[in-house]
């Protein structure tokens, strides 16, 4: 009898801790995290290679960026010597390898330096998508991705045609196609421009191919408005927010499930026109020139990775004053004419919030480099991937079941339990009891 009341016991247990009533991930949604390749090849603390990844933030990770041989059509490796024989492995090996850990990896292919003319024109034609699509399916089996992400920015835009849009659709529907077969993953990354939106993808169609779309929800403003404006505003008054986009694409028929929202861990930099008389004003809106300054490892005008930018506020305090911008939802830092625009952690948690509200699939990182990977202004490394987790693991019910057994959502189970325990008993005793009179009657 007591075995049967364990076997029944385990019985219960068993799909209990097995299937699902216990998550093993603190939360259910899509953290996706681009790592940029370049970004080894950085100075000094802002070189990142894989070995300071700490891929336990991330569900997915997208390898930026491969690229397009528009010779013969093929994808390519745009640095074989990084991606393919360092250290006699190469970056893209020793990233498949992080899919042991239980993560989704994938190979993005295009970026802004590939530009959309040569896409345009290998989608233009059956033969060259064919030719493009057989080549990606042996580059991912040879190198153990899991899937591809289309980076091409944009069709229909920077040198492409306006047919961009409907090859756009057959290059998704044909990679699908032909990606069912090894259970390849296939996403892409789309621009968070309306105008572009409209000129470069077909919405409903795109969504039924493709397992994610990848808002680039960021560089709504820069350098170029010659004014100081957010880089991702939550909100805005002029239709140029994280808020207007993701409503467009539910409006124009994207599924929510499939948006997933992309957060900037960078910020926009600004060299305003004339030094403002106090530190302490907002900056949003002064007029600035056309290009910005550089952070001190990305080096790129206009643009300031999270990492330079909370390092430059913890080596300097008092040379910069931060603030923070109510109706966008993003913090900005000042120092004499220097004004950059960024999403500090609490910017970052109102946007993964705002994520989970509107029910989307979860969230993209761009990019996982630009964190503060080495833990140079706060007592831990990578405080904007731990909060974005710390967001996401509040939506779930409790986590705590596994370690504390007085949880709510245990409650009712160990109840039950405990009621089915009581029930086997009597019935075993009851049982015996008959048995014995069985027995005596006999
Ligand atoms: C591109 O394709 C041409 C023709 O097949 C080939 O000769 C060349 O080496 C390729 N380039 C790269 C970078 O793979
Ligand atoms: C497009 O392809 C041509 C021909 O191979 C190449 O010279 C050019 O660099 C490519 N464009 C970009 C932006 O890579
Ligand atoms: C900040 O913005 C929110 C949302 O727009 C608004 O409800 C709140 O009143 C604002 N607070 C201040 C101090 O302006
Ligand atoms: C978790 O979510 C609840 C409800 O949205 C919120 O009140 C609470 O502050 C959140 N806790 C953390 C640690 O973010
Ligand atoms: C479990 O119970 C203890 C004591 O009542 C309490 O301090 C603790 O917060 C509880 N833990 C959870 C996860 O409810």
């Amino acid at each position: 009898m007591f075995h049967t009341y364990v076997a029944f016991l385990l019985l219960f247990l068993g799909p209990y801790n097995v299937h699902g009533f216990v998550k093993s991930n603190q939360h259910d949604k899509v953290v996706t995290c681009y790592v940029a390749s370049w970004a080894a090849y950085r100075s000094g603390n802002g070189a990142f290679s894989l070995e300071n990844l700490h891929p336990k933030y991330c569900t997915h990770l997208i390898y930026a960026f491969a690229g397009l041989n528009a010779s013969d059509w093929t994808i390519r490796s745009i640095d074989p010597w990084g991606d393919i024989e360092k250290d006699g492995i190469g970056n893209y090996r020793k990233m498949t390898m992080l899919r042991k850990q239980g993560l989704k990896v994938l190979l993005g292919i295009g970026g802004w330096n590939e530009g959309s003319t040569n896409y345009s024109m290998m989608a233009s034609s059956s033969d060259n998508r064919k030719t493009f699509i057989a080549s990606t399916v042996k580059f991912l089996r040879t190198y153990d991705f899991d899937g591809l992400d289309l980076d091409w920015e944009f069709p229909g835009n920077r040198g492409g045609a306006a047919y961009d849009k409907q090859n756009f659709v057959s290059l998704v529907q044909e990679l699908r196609d032909a990606f069912k077969h090894y259970r390849f993953l296939l996403t892409a990354a789309i621009s968070a421009n309306k105008d572009i939106i409209n000129t470069g993808y077909d919405i409903p169609e795109i969504s039924k191919y493709l397992d994610y779309i990848h808002v680039m929800a960021y560089d709504y403003h820069g350098a170029w408005n010659k004014q100081v404006l957010p880089n991702t505003p939550l909100r805005s008054k002029d239709k140029l927010s994280v808020e207007d986009t993701i409503m467009y694409l539910l409006q124009e028929g994207a599924p929510a499930e499939k948006l997933v929202l992309g957060l900037a861990m960078y910020g926009r930099t600004f060299v305003l026109t004339s030094v403002p008389e106090t530190p302490k004003i907002n900056p949003i809106g002064l007029p600035s020139l056309h290009i910005g300054f550089k952070g001190p490892y990305t080096s790129e005008d206009g643009f300031m990775g999270f990492n330079e930018i909370c390092e430059a506020l913890i080596l300097h305090p008092q040379d910069w004053t931060t603030g923070w911008d109510n109706y966008s939802s993003t913090a900005y830092a000042i120092k004499k004419d220097h004004v950059v625009v960024y999403d500090d952690r609490k910017a970052i948690m109102m946007k993964v919030e705002y994520a989970k509200r509107q029910k989307l699939a979860g969230v993209m990182i761009w990019s996982i480099d630009t964190d503060d990977f080495r833990g140079k202004c706060s007592l831990q490394s990578y405080p904007l991937m731990k909060s974005i987790n710390i967001v996401l693991a509040n939506n779930t019910v409790p986590h705590e079941e596994k370690k504390e057994p007085n949880s709510s959502s245990v409650q009712l189970p160990s109840n039950i339990v405990f009621a089915l325990s009581i029930m086997i008993i009597s019935f075993s005793v009851y049982e015996n009891i008959y048995l014995y009179y069985k027995e005596l009657l006999n």
